[in-house]
């Protein structure tokens, strides 16, 4: 007979590896199933910003609410997850530099900036000749930059891992290339997955597989109305750091990382699952890049990537209890930000989980339309 879990995450994404982490961390008995790796599709491809305000938008506003509460988790958990094993996440505070590279963009900006400042936030605005002695390297024919000094970055890769292997050390169990190819219902009640390795029994279920959460769910009855958006970025290593601060620009983002690597990212190709790497991708970015840090031209090259992100067509993530089928949850669709909002879901869908109160703006499974569940 097959071992009963309380829960079954599917993907073990940087979200379904967070699930697991919380829920192992409650005392409650977890599986986390991946088809590939740990960590193997987008959440090694981020360039890992903890960008609450340089990322969304106004009009974000339930958003922006968990985003900024999980950036605020970021620095115990860096600690913890350090503890459990043994990984350091690379968390840096360091700030996110909004670069306006023209006259257009210094106001659009200037006015993000007040706005953010009218919400509590802090925004500073940077004149050229400021970011100039702040960040040498960049260049001086810029308009300033919005400085955002609560936003920062961790290492993607390392944060996923990190997760999941805390889990473990706190009593998970992990199986790798394992599919599962459906669910298993009871009525209106999902009591486990089919996989190629057999099924596996659990009181609940949840949904993780980033920009394949559809294809679990149901496709034909259009489940979650989710597409891939691909992205590919680049880096290259410098011998002396050129950056403290993580710059973002309307064309590009350049993250300086440990050891004097730099991520450069990303461009955007909604509706493909294709993931080859393109001159015509890369192109643009390197152009912006150099026109923001002149000095990258003389970087060495070390390797370039892509990865899906989840989207869905009403731009949230799909957080919550399915409406439909009892012991289902979902945990997708984060789209530019499933780094930094990771802790965040992995508590609310572990509150949940336990019957816990969580606020109702961040339950969102009831703004889909979910009629089909692959049975
Ligand atoms: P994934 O990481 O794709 O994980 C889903 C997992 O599920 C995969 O490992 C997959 O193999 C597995 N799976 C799928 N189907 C099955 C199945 N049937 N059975 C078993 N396993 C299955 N976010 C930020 O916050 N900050 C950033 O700076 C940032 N930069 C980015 C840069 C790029 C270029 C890209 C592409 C994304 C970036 N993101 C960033 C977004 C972030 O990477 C994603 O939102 C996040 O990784 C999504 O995590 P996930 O766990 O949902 O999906
Ligand atoms: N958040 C950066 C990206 O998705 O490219």
């Amino acid at each position: 007979m097959n071992k009963h879990y309380e829960t079954i995450v599917v993907g073990a994404g940087v979200i379904g590896s967070s699930i697991a982490y919380h829920l192992a961390k409650r005392g409650h008995s977890v599986l986390l199933l991946e088809r590939g790796t740990i960590a193997c599709k987008a959440s090694s491809a981020a360039a890992g910003m903890l960008g609450a305000q340089s990322e969304l938008k106004e009009g974000d506003d339930s958003l922006f609410q968990l985003a900024k509460a999980s950036r605020a988790m970021f620095p115990a958990l860096s600690q913890e997850l350090k503890q459990y094993s043994g990984i350091d996440i690379g968390l840096q505070q360091k700030g996110i530099y909004k670069i306006a590279a023209n006259e257009g963009e210094r106001e659009e900006l200037l006015a993000y900036g007040e706005a953010q400042r009218n919400l509590g936030e802090e925004a500073r605005w940077i004149e050229p000749e400021e970011l100039q002695r702040k960040e040498p390297a960049v260049s001086s024919q810029l308009s300033g930059a919005l400085f955002l000094p609560n936003d920062g970055q961790v290492s993607a890769p390392d944060l996923s891992k990190a997760f999941a292997l805390s889990a473990v050390e706190l009593g998970a169990e992990i199986f790798e290339y394992t599919d599962v190819r459906g669910l298993i219902k009871e009525g209106q009640q999902v009591t486990g997955v089919k996989t190629n390795r057999g099924d596996f029994d659990a009181d609940h279920v949840v949904v993780a597989c980033g920009a394949w959460s559809e294809d679990l769910l149901g496709k034909q009855d259009s489940v979650l109305d989710m597409y891939p958006v691909k992205g590919e970025c680049f880096s290259v290593k410098t011998r002396r750091r050129l950056i403290q601060g993580t710059l973002f620009s309307k064309g590009c983002y350049i993250v300086p990382k440990a050891g004097g690597r730099l991520v450069i990212g990303a461009t955007e190709k909604p509706g493909t699952f294709e993931e080859t790497v393109t001159v015509g991708g890369l192109f643009p970015l390197i152009k912006e890049a150099t026109q923001i840090v002149p000095e990258l031209a003389l970087a060495e090259w070390e390797t370039a990537w892509t990865g899906l992100r989840p989207q869905t067509e009403a731009a949230i993530p799909c957080l919550g209890p399915h409406p439909e089928y009892s012991g289902l949850f979902i945990a997708s669709g984060h789209y530019r930000n499933g780094i930094l909002l990771s802790p965040i879901t992995g508590k609310v869908i572990a509150d949940l989980i336990e019957g816990k109160q969580v606020p109702h703006e961040w339950i969102t499974t009831g703004n889909f339309s979910h009629r089909g569940v692959n049975l």
